[in-house]
């Protein structure tokens, strides 16, 4: 049976994930964040000691996360880590082993595996290019780094946490440089996608973007 799946690749804070979560949720389609895989790995990693820089030891915790999804929460080891996993300093070390082959390849089938009836919407960086690279629409979506930097302070002073823009700034640079320029599956958009630039754009207007794009196919 052939599966409909929408791919939203993009950079960090391009707002890809929020989009993602609105198309799915209106078209009744299973939601693959597949950061969130990433950032389990890496909390697993930090809370287990294991060294950032072990690839094999790395791996092998990506093999066996013990990881499940239900309800729109996130467990590890059945402890809710929806909350911790989004910290800046999971992102960043998500973002180092995820450059190691490895890892990536130990995530693989579990990609896959949220691939279901009646459809998904997979959100990331590889989606479209390496995990499904057959999906029926692929968007890449990003927005400038000063837009990102800018949604990103709001979202924590929203949150009532100090934030510095030229640190935010600078750390997303850091971020898209080491997403870009790894040599596995390389944050690029994927043949055949369609780019959609939200510096300027609403949630609201993303979607409706998105959803669109999926009517005419
Ligand atoms: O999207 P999010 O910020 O949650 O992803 C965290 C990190 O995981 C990214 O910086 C990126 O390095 C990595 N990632 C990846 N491939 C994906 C999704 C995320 O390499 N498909």
């Amino acid at each position: 049976p052939h599966i409909p799946v929408i791919t939203i690749d993009g950079p960090t804070a391009s707002g890809k994930g929020t989009v993602a979560a609105r198309v799915a949720d209106r078209l009744g389609y299973h939601l693959l964040d597949s950061g969130a895989l990433y950032r389990l790995t890496a909390l697993s990693a930090m809370r287990a000691g294991v060294a950032l820089d072990d690839e094999q030891a790395v791996a092998q915790l990506a093999e066996h996360l013990p990881a499940s999804f239900a309800n729109g929460g996130i467990l590890l080891a059945s402890e809710e880590v929806g909350e911790a996993i989004r910290a800046e300093e999971v992102g960043n070390c998500a973002s180092k082993i995820a450059a190691f082959p490895r890892v990536r390849q130990a995530l693989y089938a579990l990609q896959l595996g949220f691939c279901k009836a009646p459809g998904l919407v997979a959100d990331g960086r590889d989606m479209g290019t390496v995990i499904f690279p057959n999906a029926r629409l692929k968007v890449f979506l990003t927005a400038s780094v000063e837009a990102r930097a800018e949604r990103r302070y709001k979202q924590l002073i929203g949150k009532g946490i100090s934030a510095n823009m030229d640190d935010l700034l600078a750390d997303l640079q850091a971020r898209d440089e080491r997403d870009t320029h790894r040599t596995v599956a390389p944050l690029v958009a994927a043949e055949g996608a369609y780019i959609l630039d939200t510096s300027d754009m609403t949630v609201d207007e993303a979607v409706e973007q998105v959803l669109h794009w999926h009517t005419l196919l």
